[in-house]
């Protein structure tokens, strides 16, 4: 008689367990389980009240992730349509925006009408997604995996504060790593990292020391975290910028150029070293969109009459070290899956200096060609990227032309960063911004050529 109540006990709880999980839908199978009217508007919460929180995050990216003008191209050019070609990628098209409009995506909205349109979509990551989020579902943040509860309650740092427009309750999640994580690492179709910002920290020295993404992204200042609050002396600011940020990228890296000689006659053979120290991220750099991201070491010499000479950087012969010395190669071909282009050729892969290093990390599409459709990506050649506080060294031999007339030779290298490689833009009819070049740092050295 015990076994057949266990059994009754051990099946209802199951059921109960279904039923809970059931509620609590994450990632994928949580497409169309909400209403855009389950969510406030962003004006709800800035106009009277949050005033400066809105400000700041109208001016960052998480209010534009939908209606950006490279969002809205690569989504509604090449994603859509490859999606609805290819059934190996068919669910991106809802599941972009499961991270990049997570209103529309959870009303099942798919796809969104264009920005331009102006619908609930263009709200993008807005206040109520991020303080009604309450977990996540697995035990790695990743594919929009958060759990997402809006109603009444709005979750937030602190401990009993009181609203007139809502509920407060206190999250410690919010205040983790793991809560970015839910969108800010992506595994594509073909089960590959295609953005791993969150794995990178984990893996590096801030995630030991309790660095969080919050402590550079969201920096704590005295202030009121409401137009009606008290003063607190640690208000999170709402800042979230990064890429876009010019000032953000300047000086990422610190670069040291020096010399083996400090002097050489025209035809010798002279060594200069470049130490690249990356001192401020909290992750790879660069990190995220890394399909696209291009980081680039430019090291050129001008002579005493002012003739600039260009220096290749010397091999180090690592496989996959072809991605990352600029060439004169086509790349992108997949891009013609999406346009109708069978046979498209492809555009120039880098548009840079011929030679000049870069710290990349190619992906490649299913037939091997370097790609910088993300979700079309089924394998990765050799990251070099700088990790968090990692120093790369480079090499540049450079046999001194006859010719070099004797003084004081100047040796300055650049390091350069790009969003999207300008062929790139160019092809797709980006607003060049998106390609825009942003030294982030340079140094430079000289040595004396003898008669
Ligand atoms: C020690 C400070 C620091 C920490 C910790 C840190 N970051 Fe960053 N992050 C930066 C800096 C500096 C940049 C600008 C350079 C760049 O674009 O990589 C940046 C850039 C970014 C970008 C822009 C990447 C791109 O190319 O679009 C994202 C997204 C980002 N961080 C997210 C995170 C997340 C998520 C975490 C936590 C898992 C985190 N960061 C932790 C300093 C930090
Ligand atoms: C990408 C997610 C995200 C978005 C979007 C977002 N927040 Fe926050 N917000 C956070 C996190 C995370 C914290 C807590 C940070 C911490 O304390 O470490 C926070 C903190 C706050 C706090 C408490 C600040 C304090 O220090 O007491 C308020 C109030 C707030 N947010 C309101 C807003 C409003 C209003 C908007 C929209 C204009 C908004 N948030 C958009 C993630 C977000
Ligand atoms: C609901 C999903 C979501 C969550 C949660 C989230 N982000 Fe983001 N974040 C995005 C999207 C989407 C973008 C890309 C915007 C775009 O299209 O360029 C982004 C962009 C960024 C950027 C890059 C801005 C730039 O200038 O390029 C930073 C920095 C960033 N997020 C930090 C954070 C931090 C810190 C947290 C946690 C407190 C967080 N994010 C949580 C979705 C999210
Ligand atoms: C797991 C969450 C997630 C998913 C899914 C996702 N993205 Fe993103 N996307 C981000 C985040 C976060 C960023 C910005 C920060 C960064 O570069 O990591 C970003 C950046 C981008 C950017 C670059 C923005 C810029 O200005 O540089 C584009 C374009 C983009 N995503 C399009 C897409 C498309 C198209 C899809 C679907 C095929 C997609 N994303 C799927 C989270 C996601």
């Amino acid at each position: 008689m015990k076994i057949p109540i266990l059994r009754i006990l051990i099946t209802l709880s199951l059921l109960c367990a279904s039923l809970f999980t059931q509620e609590k839908k994450a990632g994928d199978e949580a497409l169309g389980t909400k209403k855009y009217s389950d969510f406030e508007t962003p004006q709800f919460c800035g106009t009277s009240c949050h005033i400066d929180f809105y400000r700041q995050w109208e001016q960052s990216m998480m209010s534009q992730a939908y209606t950006h003008h490279w969002d809205e191209i690569e989504y509604f050019k090449l994603a859509v349509p490859h999606a609805e070609k290819d059934p190996k990628v068919a669910g991106v098209k809802a599941g972009c925006n499961g991270c990049h409009s997570p209103i529309a995506f959870l009303a099942g909205d798919v796809p969104p009408p264009k920005p331009s349109e102006n619908s609930r979509a263009n709200e993008s990551v807005s206040c109520d997604v991020c303080h009604t989020i309450t977990g996540f579902k697995g035990d790695v943040p990743f594919n929009f995996n958060y759990i997402s509860e809006p109603g009444k309650i709005k979750y937030g740092p602190r401990e009993g504060l009181v609203s007139p427009a809502h509920e407060t309750k206190k999250l410690d999640f919010l205040r983790s790593a793991d809560f970015c994580g839910t969108c800010h690492n992506e595994k594509d179709p073909y089960d590959i990292w295609v953005k791993s910002t969150h794995l990178e920290w984990k893996e590096g020295p801030y995630s030991k020391e309790g660095v969080r993404c919050q402590d550079c992204h969201m920096t704590y200042a005295p202030g009121r975290n409401a137009s009606m609050a008290k003063e607190l002396p640690n208000v999170a600011q709402h800042l979230f910028h990064g890429a876009h940020d010019p000032g953000k990228v300047r000086g990422v890296v610190e670069l040291r150029i020096h010399p083996d000689v400090r002097e050489a006659e025209p035809g010798e053979r002279v060594i200069f070293n470049v130490a690249l120290f990356n001192q401020k991220t909290g992750h790879k750099f660069p990190t995220g969109s890394a399909e696209e991201r291009m980081l680039w070491l430019h090291v050129e010499a001008t002579d005493a009459k002012g003739t600039i000479h260009h220096l290749n950087v010397d091999k180090k012969g690592f496989p996959g070290e072809e991605y990352t010395i600029a060439a004169n190669t086509l790349a992108y071909q997949d891009m013609g899956i999406a346009l109708n282009k069978p046979d498209f050729p492809g555009i120039q892969r880098d548009g840079i200096p011929l030679g000049d290093r870069i710290y990349r990390l190619p992906y490649l599409d299913p037939q091997g060609r370097m790609t910088i459709q993300q979700w079309n990506t089924a394998s990765q050649s050799t990251d070099y990227r700088i990790g968090p506080r990692e120093t790369k060294m480079e090499t540049f031999t450079w046999t001194l032309p006859s010719n070099l007339p004797p003084g004081t030779m100047k040796v300055k290298a650049v390091l350069n960063y790009q969003k999207l490689p300008t062929p790139v833009a160019e092809f797709l009819e980006v607003p060049m911004e998106e390609a825009e070049i942003i030294q982030v740092n340079f140094h430079e050295t000289s040595i004396t050529i003898l008669p």
